[in-house]
């Protein structure tokens, strides 16, 4: 991904759509007192109603898209997950007298790739969940969900159940793939003692960035910030905080009966994250396959997000009572789920030339790539079972 100062310029419909979602915005600031959280901003850049940059029309993800997620770049990553859940839904179908197996529960399932070339996988080693259940807060992504169900694995697409709440009880696999980085954060800004939280305003006919004294606006934020403990010679120091994972972990941990928790994100554990240097934070925009540092530009029309706090993520699954079985890298994860082996098959099967399959595990393991910034967190309940992604390289010790 290229870092950019200037922006293509978007279309004049694209143009049209992001105005409409700046008049909801200008009117939630005015609504408001004057101001937003840049967390509530965020929140309507990517998901308000029919307008959010996840839930209208636009490409998103892939080539045509402005990002590529793993499962984009190659089925091998996805054959590697799908090892992973085989193991835990043999586990749970072996423990249960009856007949009644694990489920999948993917939260967030961009394309859909990643759900078909599971199936396809599990349905080889005759391990297929009883159900596939998908959660996405965007209908357009739902439609594309089905569409590529539909055309790569059919006969599976029964499996397959879309919800738009959680279920009342689940045993099985929970999967997020680049789901906690595009959840709403707050933005602050620490002044020595001082904690700014960041906001929204509207003034000379466009949004702003306003930071406002976080003791006064969100004092649960204040505190989190010094609980950091951000050097004083390192300020001013701009960061963000996720404070959705928390509730979201503990609704997945309540329904959970059995099982794991897999989400595999780009992030550091908290001591690499809030690093001195690191003092512009982490949030950046997508457009075009394009990186910039400016989220109040093509409202709508990009996408923001920002790196995950890992601790954060072992803390909240701590409080939920999910246990922490596993922590590493993503190139580690794919090493001990058999990556090599699915490599070899492909190579031997001709299912892409060997340069493109190469290519494939270079992007998704090479520590410059995409092997080391993201990482693979398992999270367990009544699971009390050795997991074959973590065996080797468990990094528990870093969080
Ligand atoms: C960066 S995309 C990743 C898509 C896909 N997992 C992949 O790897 O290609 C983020 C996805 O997470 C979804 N999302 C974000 N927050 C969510 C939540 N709380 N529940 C369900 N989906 C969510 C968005 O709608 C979007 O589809």
């Amino acid at each position: 991904m290229k870092h950019v100062q200037s922006l293509p310029e978007p279309s004049a419909d694209a143009l049209e759509h992001s105005e409409k979602l700046v008049a909801n915005i200008k009117n939630a600031i005015e609504s408001n007192g004057g101001s937003i959280s840049f967390k509530r901003y965020m929140e309507m850049a990517l998901y308000e109603p029919c307008l959010g940059y996840y839930v209208a029309g636009t490409h998103k993800i892939g080539e045509q898209g402005d990002f590529t997620t793993a499962p984009q770049i190659s089925p091998l990553f996805s054959q590697c997950i799908a090892n992973q859940c085989a193991e835990v839904l043999k586990s749970i179908y072996t423990k249960k007298a009856s007949k009644v197996g694990g489920c999948i529960f993917e939260f967030g399932a961009g394309t859909g790739i990643m759900a078909a070339e599971i199936l396809l996988e599990l349905e080889k080693q005759n391990s297929l969940p009883e159900t596939y259940f998908i959660l996405d807060l965007s209908p357009e992504l739902q439609q594309r969900q089905k569409q590529t169900i539909e055309s790569k694995a059919p006969h599976l697409l029964t499996k397959v159940t879309w919800l738009t709440t959680l279920p009342k009880h689940f045993s099985g696999i929970v999967l997020a793939n680049e789901v906690l980085d595009a959840m709403p954060v707050d933005v602050f800004t620490q002044h020595g003692d001082i904690v700014y939280e960041h906001h929204v305003i509207w003034q000379d006919d466009a949004l702003l960035e306003q930071l406002r004294p976080a003791t006064e606006t969100n004092p649960a934020l204040h505190d989190r910030v010094l609980r950091l403990n951000i050097p004083k010679e390192a300020t001013p120091y701009t960061s963000e905080i996720n404070s959705h994972i928390t509730h979201w972990l503990k609704s997945i941990a309540e329904i959970i009966e059995e099982g794991l928790v897999l989400l595999i994100d780009y992030g550091y554990p908290r001591k690499e994250y809030y690093l001195a240097e690191r003092n512009k934070g982490t949030l950046i925009c997508h457009y075009q396959h394009l990186v910039n540092e400016a989220p109040l530009l093509n409202v709508g029309l990009q996408d923001i997000t920002a790196n995950v706090d890992f601790t954060a993520v072992a803390e909240a699954a701590d409080s939920s009572k999910l246990e922490v079985a596993g922590f590493t890298s993503q190139a580690c994860f794919l090493a001990n789920t058999g990556l090599e082996e699915y490599f070899k098959h492909a190579l031997e099967n001709n299912l892409d030339d060997q340069y493109t399959l190469a290519q494939q595990v270079r992007t998704l393991t090479l520590p410059a790539e995409m092997g080391e910034r993201f990482k693979c967190i398992g999270l367990t309940k009544n699971y009390p079972h050795q997991l074959c992604g973590f065996k080797d390289f468990d990094q528990r010790y870093r969080l």
